[in-house]
């Protein structure tokens, strides 16, 4: 993937250059345009050493090729970030008077913005206008988050966690298809069952395939809300998600939020089991036996309320799994299963199974957790448009 990204007169211009970086981890090459406020906040020094690349800020030079048409040709994806008021404002006016605005003006592949500017600016109807003119015209905006901005005043403007970014890039550069502003509510993480006042029972999940749910609807123009349990893995700031511990909160969050969502993707890894009694002290004891009782069945909970919405639930069996998980669909009025392997606990990659009432188990290669999120809500999205059609 040949990214070219535009980085325009921003305070957040220097998290271009951190977005290079991840980029290029990646495995994409990188190259910066910049404009002539960019050059107040980043140097072309900073941009040609983390790209490894050329740097370009002035259309005037004498090299050789036009270079507003020759480095848009190389590129697979443009990305402006950040993107000021003025450049959002330029490019739905057709100007073209620097070489980021003219690059943009003739570049005719896949374009992303990312706005970071003040709050007062981004509400500026003017503004918005011209961001919602671009957006209208098949140009990729992320939204920009809310925290301190550089005033000093808390709002919306900021720009957004790179991670974000790079996933919001890589959901353009591989076509995934728009969510259409539908809400999805994501469990994810670990629960854990007290034994005294400092053990607990719980699991190996890290929470990354829900946080990845999250970041893959965010990028994609759906509605996310999240509730999670323990994680080991960074949770996406800016998506409303409550936080829990216990299977009974997770059940009670759910109840809370069943009713907002278009779909439920169940992929919090919750404990079967919980102790029967807690002790109030820390267990000294040489030998103690822990009697287990089972916690209630949060899907089965809640899906007595499904009407039309969408449920995935997840099955991880270590024998006969694929009949346990026709079972569990059944049982429990599921749309979609996903069915996985104890491999898939706390790893960044996984092989999965999906099953629908109707069709057949399709298997899926081992892949990424950002890919295997993506192909969960393309799935999603089937049943959506299957329900549409008929
Ligand atoms: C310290 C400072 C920080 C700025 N930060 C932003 C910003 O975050 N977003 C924005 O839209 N404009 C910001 N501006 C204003 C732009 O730099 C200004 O509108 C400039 O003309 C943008 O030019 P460009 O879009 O060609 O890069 C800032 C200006 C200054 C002096």
């Amino acid at each position: 993937m040949k990214v070219l990204i535009g980085v325009s007169g921003s305070i957040a211009a220097f998290k271009a250059l951190e977005l290079a970086r991840l980029l290029r981890k990646h495995g994409a090459e990188v190259r910066f345009v910049l404009t002539k406020s960019a050059l107040n906040f980043v140097t072309p020094l900073s941009c040609q050493t983390l790209s490894d690349n050329e740097v370009y800020c002035d259309q005037f030079v004498l090299t050789k090729g036009i270079k507003h048409l020759s480095i848009g040709e190389w590129a697979d994806i443009l990305v402006v970030a950040p993107a000021t008021a003025n450049i959002i404002g330029k490019a739905a006016s057709g100007i073209g008077d620097d070489l980021l605005s003219t690059t943009l003006l003739s570049y005719q592949k896949p374009t992303v913005f990312v706005p970071a500017m003040d709050e007062g600016m981004w509400d500026n109807p003017i503004v918005k206008k011209n961001a919602s003119f671009l957006k209208d015209h098949g140009v990729h905006f992320l939204e920009p988050s809310v925290g301190v901005l550089a005033s000093g005043k808390v709002g919306r403007g900021r720009f957004p966690s790179v991670g974000v970014v790079l996933r919001k890039i890589l959901s353009v550069y591989e076509q995934r298809c728009g969510l259409g502003g539908r809400k999805f509510l994501v469990t994810g993480g670990r629960t854990e069952e007290d034994i005294d006042q400092v053990r607990v029972l719980t699991n190996r999940a890290s929470g990354l395939l829900g946080a990845e749910l999250l970041q893959a609807i965010l990028c994609r123009g759906g509605n996310a809300r999240g509730i999670f349990g323990e994680v080991t893995c960074e949770l996406p700031g800016d998506i409303d998600t409550t936080r829990v511990r216990t299977s009974a909160e997770m059940l009670d969050a759910l109840r809370e939020h069943f009713a907002w969502c278009d779909c439920l993707i169940m992929a919090a890894a919750i404990g079967d089991y919980r102790p029967q009694t807690t002790s109030s002290g820390k267990i000294h004891d040489e030998r103690f036996e822990l009697q287990l009782e089972k916690n209630k069945d949060l899907l089965k909970e809640v899906t007595s309320q499904k009407e039309s919405r969408v449920v995935v639930g997840f099955s991880l069996e270590v024998e006969e799994h694929l009949a346990r998980a026709r079972q569990k669909m059944a049982a429990k009025n599921l749309d979609i299963i996903i069915l996985n392997s104890p491999k898939a606990i706390g790893a960044t990659r996984a092989a999965a199974s999906i099953l629908k009432p109707d069709s057949e188990e399709e298997h899926i290669e081992e892949q990424t957790k950002w890919q295997l999120a993506n192909r969960i809500l393309d799935e999603c999205m089937m049943v959506f448009d299957g329900r549409t059609s008929r």
